[in-house]
């Protein structure tokens, strides 16, 4: 059996289309062109790549978009300074925080500083709170990503075995909350109401757990750990892994061998990625429409 690999660049070029004619309603009734603000700290050549694809990705579907850069000194408070400038900012819609942080900036001083309303990535706690309340303000993006995949390659999620390898804040934990929703706002309760486990390193009998998963999701961060022994015949293998190797970039799954045990797989790159970028484009538009409805009160 050979995989149908799902083309994410495809998928996030539609999606990008409906976002671009949303912005140009947005804008042609309100006189507002939605904003992002991306704050770079440092020179990781990783996060500069990302953060020009995303103002990129920004100027393709009409929003505008403003980078800050920081060198890799910056304390704290001047970053904090910076974070509260764009809070305060009307321009400015979205605020972008690119991670990893330089050593000596804590991650969640930085994160909570964030006003929620301008909380695109939906890291500040009030926005993770409601989307565990099943009232989401913003669906985080990589996570919203691998729904839309899911959603538009026509493989649902409702009463299946989903398996989530990796429990980080950015992608394993909300993707769990998505899937095991009642409802997803932007791709209605076939895409969600999964019945989920989310394994990780600590899991016993990795492999016994991973085989079970209708669609099994990998979200560790480490090049090639899904092997096609731990991937059930026919499932859906979405690959949220980017690993920089000597051999270039590659997934969380060993992706040859899996395309002959899976049934639809994303590959590394453009697989999940370009979703990622997709859905920051939306949580900006609706950054600017929910700062809109403020302001009107
Ligand atoms: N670095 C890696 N992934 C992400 C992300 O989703 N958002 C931000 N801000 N930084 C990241």
């Amino acid at each position: 059996m050979s995989a149908q690999v799902i083309d994410g660049k495809q998928l996030a070029t539609t999606i990008d289309e409906e976002t671009a004619a949303q912005v140009a309603t947005f804008t042609h009734t309100t006189g507002i062109t939605p904003c992002l603000a991306a704050v770079l700290v440092g020179e990781d050549p990783a996060s500069q790549v990302y953060v020009r694809n995303k103002r990129k990705a920004c100027e393709k579907v009409g929003l505008t978009s403003q980078l800050h850069r920081l060198p890799a000194t910056t304390s704290e408070d001047e970053l904090l300074t910076l974070i509260a400038r764009l809070n305060a900012a009307a321009a400015v819609h979205g605020i972008l925080v690119q991670l990893p942080l330089p050593r000596q900036i804590r991650e969640a001083r930085i994160l909570d500083a964030v006003h929620p309303l301008k909380d695109v990535d939906c890291f500040h706690p009030e926005n993770v709170g409601r989307l565990s309340q099943g009232r989401p303000r913003f669906l985080p993006c990589t996570p919203h990503g691998v729904q839309q995949i899911l959603h538009r390659s026509g493989i649902p999620a409702a009463g299946r075995e989903v398996v989530i390898v990796g429990r980080s804040e950015i992608v394993g934990k909300p993707l769990a909350m998505l899937l095991m929703a009642k409802d997803s706002p932007t791709c209605g309760p076939t895409a969600a109401n999964a019945t989920v486990t989310v394994a990780h390193s600590r899991t016993a009998n990795l492999a016994q757990v991973t085989r079970r998963a209708d669609i099994l999701i990998a979200a560790i961060g480490q090049p090639k750990f899904i092997t096609a022994e731990m991937i059930k015949p026919g499932a859906a293998v979405i690959d949220v892994g980017i690993n920089r190797t000597a051999a270039g970039l590659c997934g969380d799954v060993d992706f040859e061998p899996a395309c002959e045990v899976a049934g639809a797989i994303t590959p590394v790159p453009r697989g999940v990625g370009p979703l990622t970028i997709a859905m920051l484009l939306i949580n900006t538009l609706t950054a600017a429409h929910e700062q809109q409805a403020s302001a009107l009160g």
